[in-house]
């Protein structure tokens, strides 16, 4: 390959819309995330290993506070914490000035425990338990988002017992069918989550927590889905809300998460600048006051800057069919594949300056056919030993990993300017006996 051949490659990642902000490949020809030579981290840390470029999801952060310091000044930018719940996530972003969604006393925990001041957090969840109610009013939580009139009783019931009022939204299902899978649409009527519009459920909850005399009404919820690109349905979800919301007492609208991030380079989302800006005028042009504008994101603060680094093993040529190249994770470090038929992109960061042209299948070491990471990837002719990166794995990877085929999960390696430190370790054996009786 010539030298102007290698430095279009390393132009291309430098570009890329699908490795973290500050990727590149360095003098080595090898692919660099944060300052690290990512083939050095895996010497170091193993694979496979999810490893992030802490500055990218500063970056975001920053990216989501710029877009709305430039047009309102009193909103709220919630870390959707189920996209990466490890607690330098938490940290990260309780830095940058987040505030954090929980989705469990699990999730509700880790905020706790990372710092986050309980009066920003928001908790959620479409099947609170008791236990989990108790937690979040004892630990001060800033709201929680009632999803279904039972709900409502149990928690002005609870918070009679304990002696405090808590301030409450109630989520509503607008009957807003978002462009995404259909596994992660939550805004259509027919769903699990939140009280509908349509069927009234939504107005009778507005009712019921006025008249609970332990809690305070101070605004709606409404996420219509996540992995979203096409912003139209966000503002029929705020025209919806606008219906119900009465400024006696909404002062404050969580609109919710869901923008989209690109997993492969034809992925064209929209920036968290025009996401922002279509919530923000969306808002404007219905809700006179304008309240707080609360926006919960998950993925694109935290998706682009993960990566997750595997060592090549076994490689199966099966002539005229297809070649497998195995790798040391799969399904149980990145189900998204297996679940909802997402596409990854893949390259080979030893020889990341090299134009990729064998067409391969990347396979997981699961047992079982579905555990396959990338169909028909184009990369450098993978050998064993080789270390394999999928980018655009920093959500909902390391969140919904398991322990399939009694596999210790991965660690996490935080990369900056150079410096490459675990914030979450490696299992080990042991830890997978560690709860056996
Ligand atoms: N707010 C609520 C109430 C949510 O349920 C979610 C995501 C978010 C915010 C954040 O959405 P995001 O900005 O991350 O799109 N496991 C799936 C995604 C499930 C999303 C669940 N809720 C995936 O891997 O694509």
């Amino acid at each position: 390959m010539t030298a102007s051949e290698a430095t279009r490659r390393s132009n291309l990642i430098e570009g890329s819309v699908v490795y973290p902000i500050g990727s590149r490949v360095n003098d080595r020809g090898r692919l660099e995330v944060g300052g690290c030579d990512v083939v050095e981290v895996t010497r170091e840390f193993g694979t496979p290993a999810y490893i992030y470029a802490e500055d990218d999801l500063r970056a975001r952060a920053q990216a989501y506070l710029a877009a709305f310091r430039g047009r309102i000044d009193d909103f709220e930018v919630v870390y959707a914490s189920k996209a990466a719940p490890f607690t330098a996530a938490y940290r990260v972003f309780e830095q940058e000035g987040l505030s954090v969604d929980v989705a469990s006393g699990g999730e509700l925990h880790m905020a706790v425990r990372a710092g986050f001041d309980p009066a920003r957090i928001h908790m959620h969840g479409n099947n609170k338990s008791d236990a989990e109610l108790r937690q979040a009013v004892d630990a001060g939580v800033g709201h929680v988002i009632c999803d279904s009139l039972a709900e409502i009783e149990r928690l002005d019931a609870y918070c009679a017992e304990a002696g405090r009022v808590q301030p409450v939204l109630i989520r509503v299902t607008p009957g807003v069918k978002a462009d995404t899978h259909t596994y992660i649409q939550t805004g259509q009527l027919d769903s699990k989550f939140g009280l509908g519009l349509a069927d009234g459920l939504a107005a009778l909850g507005v009712e019921a927590v006025l008249a609970a005399p332990n809690l305070r009404l101070v605004g709606l919820h409404a996420h219509v889905g996540s992995q979203i690109f096409e912003l139209e349905p966000y503002v029929r979800a705020i025209e919806a809300l606008a219906e119900l919301a009465d400024p006696e007492w909404c002062r404050l609208l969580n609109v919710g998460g869901g923008l989209g991030i690109a997993y492969t380079e034809a992925d064209e989302p929209p920036s968290i600048e025009t996401y922002v800006g279509v919530k923000v005028r969306g808002i404007e042009r219905v809700f006179d006051p304008v309240p707080r504008i609360v926006v919960e994101p998950g993925r694109s603060l935290v998706g682009n800057a993960g990566v997750t680094a595997y060592t090549v093993g076994t490689v199966k040529e099966i002539p005229e069919v297809r070649t497998y190249v195995a790798v040391d994770g799969g399904m149980s470090d990145n189900m998204r594949p297996m679940l909802y038929g997402s596409r990854y992109e893949a390259i080979i960061a030893d020889r990341a300056d090299q134009a990729p042209e064998t067409t391969v299948t990347i396979a997981g070491m699961h047992c079982e056919s579905s555990d396959v990471i990338v169909r028909d990837a184009i990369l450098d002719a993978p050998r064993p030993g080789d270390v394999l990166v999928t980018p655009s794995t920093g959500a909902y990877g390391y969140a919904m990993a398991s322990n399939y085929n009694a596999v210790p999960r991965p660690p996490v390696v935080f990369c900056r300017a150079g410096d490459a430190r675990v914030v979450v370790r490696r299992e080990t054996y042991e830890d997978l006996t560690a709860r056996d009786e």
